[in-house]
Formats: structure tokens, sequence, C-alpha cells
């Protein structure tokens, strides 16, 4: 009897150090992109002004100086993708959207690129915006997508844009004549900004492999 529990402790202590190195210490020595991340900081993250915020001043011009006096600089759009990001926790958007293209399930004919360590290394994603459930379509490709004017007409009434629709309206965001309130900004401007990590990181490598030869386009 001893003997058996002596062997079955030891087996034990056996599967342990396997589970160890297998989901541990070989994941930990493959995944070469995660020794290489570096944490994107607000400062870096706002340094210039997305082209859709840029936008969003020239079409709304009295409303967006009336939200954010001094127009674009680098600290208003931190405060707006600061304040998106904050609606988009408070208003429970990741409870239908996800920000997470998986390898399986065809994602990526759906979505696009899947998602990789690197694109979550920033300040926006503390916390991470995975979401767990997918009752609208996954939002880490966003960016580029949509035009600022596609976003508030669906942001307004997302029937109007697409019938089918079961999202809520945030025309509370919004004047009568559509025009963005401080919020509506926001929300827009970090919408605009989700995924736009992954485009500056993938265009970063492409110039890198050009650059020493490896074959760039
Ligand atoms: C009850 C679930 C639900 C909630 C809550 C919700 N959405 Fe949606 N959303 C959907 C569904 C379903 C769709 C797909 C149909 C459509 O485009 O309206 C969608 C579509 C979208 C799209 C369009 C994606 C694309 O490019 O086609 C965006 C952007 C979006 N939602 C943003 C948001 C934001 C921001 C919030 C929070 C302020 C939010 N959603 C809250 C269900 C939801």
């Amino acid at each position: 009897m001893e003997r058996f529990y002596t062997l079955a402790f030891v087996a034990g202590i056996g599967c342990f150090a396997v589970a160890f190195v297998l989901s541990f210490v070989f994941p930990w020595m493959t995944i070469d992109d995660y020794h290489g991340t570096q944490f994107v900081d607000w400062d870096q993250l706002a340094k210039t002004p997305s082209s859709s915020f840029i936008e969003l001043s020239e079409d709304f011009p009295d409303e967006f100086t009336a939200a954010f006096p001094g127009g674009v600089n680098s600290e208003n759009y931190k405060e707006a993708l600061r304040l998106g990001r904050d609606l988009y926790i408070g208003q429970a958007c990741w409870h239908c959207h996800s920000q997470y293209v998986r390898v399986v399930s065809n994602e990526m004919q759906r979505f696009g690129p899947p998602s990789n360590v690197q694109e979550y290394q920033n300040a926006l994603n503390q916390p991470h915006l995975w979401g767990t459930r997918r009752v609208g379509p996954d939002l880490s490709r966003e960016y580029g997508l949509r035009t600022n004017g596609w976003h508030i007409a669906h942001l307004i009434e997302p029937k109007d844009v697409v019938p089918y629709s079961i999202m809520p309206s945030y025309g509370f965001y919004f004047e009568e004549n559509g025009a963005p309130k401080k919020e509506g900004f926001a929300l827009v401007t970090y919408l605009q900004w989700i995924g736009s990590e992954y485009v500056r990181l993938d265009q970063e490598a492409k110039a890198k492999a050009s650059a020493s030869g490896e074959g760039g386009q």
C-alpha cells in the first residue's frame, strides 16, 4: 500500500511537470512576438490625432470646439479616445461585441487577419475589451471600414442603416440635427481607432522586411 502512495505521489509530480513544460515553458519559448512586445502609452497613442478626428472637427466646427476647446490637438484627441473607451465600457457595448479575431471558425473571412499579442499592448486596452459574446460583429478590424457619417447615422438609429439590426439606439449622444455631442464625438473617435494599431504594426513590419530585403512588397 505504501508503495502505491509513493508511486501516485511521484506520478502526480510528474504530470504536473509535464503540464508545466507543455502549457507554460513551451509556449513561452515559441511565441516570439511575446518577447518583442512594447507597450504603447497614452502619449504615444494620442500623439497624432487621427484623420477621422480631424474630419469631425471640420464637419461640425461649432459643436466640436464647444466639446473640445482648443480644437484638434493631442490632448483633446486623448480625451476623446479615453471618453469613447469609457462609454464603450459604461454602455456595455462589450456585452454584444468582441474585439478579438480568433484563428478558428473561418473568422478571418468574416473579420480579417487574426488578432495578435502586440495589438493589445497599449493604454486603450487596459483593461482589454475582448468581450465574451457576439450578439453583434467583432469590432477589432473597424478601423477604416466605415465613414464617420456611417457611424453617426448608425449610432443614432441602427435600423436606419442595417434594417435587421437589434442594436439599441444611442441617439442621446447626438443633437436633433445629427451633430454629435461630446460623447458622440468620443464614441465615433474611439470606434474609428479600434484596429488602427494592427494596421500600424503591420505596415511597420512590412517596411522592416523590405528594408532588410526579406521580400517586402
Ligand atoms: C444588444 C446588443 C448590442 C449592443 C449593446 C451594442 N451593439 Fe453594436 N451591433 C449589434 C448588432 C446586432 C450589430 C449588427 C447589425 C448592425 O450593424 O446594426 C451591431 C453593429 C455595430 C457596429 C457596426 C459594425 C460594422 O462595421 O458593421 C458598430 C460600429 C457597433 N455595433 C458599435 C456599438 C457600440 C459603440 C455600442 C455601445 C455604445 C454597441 N454597438 C452596442 C448589437 C449591439
